[in-house]
C-alpha cells in the first residue's frame, strides 16, 4: 500500500506542477473508501511541494450522509487532507450527497463541475486526473455491479443504490471517467486479485465487473497495484 500511494503522491504533485504554467489548474477526482486514504496523507505531507492554489479537487462519489458521519467519503478526505494543506475552501467540491433530494444534488454538483471545467457545449467535462479503486465485487466509484447508473450516457453525475450496503450514492457516470486525461486505479490487497484478474485480463462483462467499463476515450489507464493484488495477473 505505501508504494503505490507514494506513487501516486509523486504522480499528482509532477502533474499539479506542471498545471501552474497553464492557464487552468490541475482538476483531479477523489475517490472515498479505505485505499486511498494514505495516499492524501503523503500529500498532506509538508515536504510535498505542490501549488494547491493551483488545485480544483472533486469527488468521484459520495455516501448519503452527513459530512461527518463516519461512512463520509468527504469526511476521510478531509482528515487525511484538506484540513492540512492550503487549498482555497473555493477549490474543494464537495457532492452535498446528504441532500433528500438525490437528483438535485446531483444537478447541482454537475452544473458546478461545468463552471470549473467549461466544457464545449454538449462535451463531457474534462478532469485532468481521477484516482479510482475498485471493490472485491468489481464496482468503482460507485458504480455497482448490474446497477442502473452503469448505462448512464447523459447525466454526468446521478444517484445510485448500493444493494450490497443497502445504501444510495452519488456518483461520477462511466462516460466522465472516459472523459478524463488519466485515470489511476489504486489497488492493494489479496481480496482484490482474482476480481483484478478478471477485469484486465478476463472476457468484457461490463455488467458484472463496472472497473471493465473505465476504458479512456482519448486519455490514459494506469493500474497502480500491490504485489498482493497483482498476484493473478499473468502479463
Ligand atoms: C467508495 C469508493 C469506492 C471504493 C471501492 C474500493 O465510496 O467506497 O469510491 O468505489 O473505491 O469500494 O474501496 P477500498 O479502497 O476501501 O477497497
Amino acid at each position: 500500500m505505501e508504494e503505490l500511494s507514494l506513487e501516486a503522491a509523486r504522480r499528482f504533485e509532477e502533474l499539479a506542477n506542471l498545471h501552474v504554467a497553464r492557464e487552468k489548474p490541475l482538476s483531479a477526482a477523489l475517490s472515498g473508501g479505505s485505499t486511498p486514504k494514505r495516499l492524501y496523507e503523503l500529500l498532506a505531507c509538508p515536504g510535498r511541494r505542490i501549488p494547491w492554489d493551483r488545485v480544483e479537487l472533486f469527488q468521484v462519489d459520495e455516501r448519503c450522509v452527513p459530512p461527518d458521519h463516519p461512512e463520509s467519503n468527504y469526511k476521510m478526505i478531509r482528515e487525511a487532507l484538506l484540513d492540512h494543506v492550503q487549498i482555497p475552501v473555493s477549490n474543494f467540491h464537495r457532492m452535498a450527497a446528504e441532500k433528500p433530494d438525490r437528483d438535485e444534488a446531483a444537478r447541482k454538483y454537475a452544473q458546478e463541475m461545468a463552471q470549473v471545467l467549461k466544457p464545449s457545449k454538449d462535451d463531457w467535462p474534462h478532469l485532468d486526473l481521477v484516482f479510482l479503486g475498485m471493490g472485491p465485487d468489481g464496482h468503482t466509484a460507485s458504480l455497482f455491479p448490474c446497477s442502473e447508473a452503469l448505462h448512464e450516457h447523459v447525466l454526468w453525475v446521478r444517484p445510485n443504490f448500493s444493494a450490497r450496503m443497502g445504501n444510495f450514492r452519488l456518483t461520477l457516470t462511466l462516460p466522465v471517467l472516459n472523459a478524463a486525461s488519466e485515470v489511476i486505479f489504486l489497488i492493494s490487497g489479496a481480496d482484490k486479485a482474482e476480481t483484478l484478474r478478471d477485469v484486465i485480463e478476463g472476457p468484457s462483462r461490463h455488467s458484472q465487473l463496472p472497473a471493465q467499463g473505465v476504458q479512456p476515450v482519448h486519455g490514459r489507464l494506469n493500474w497502480y497495484l500491490d504485489q498482493a493484488a497483482a498476484r493473478l495477473l499473468v502479463h
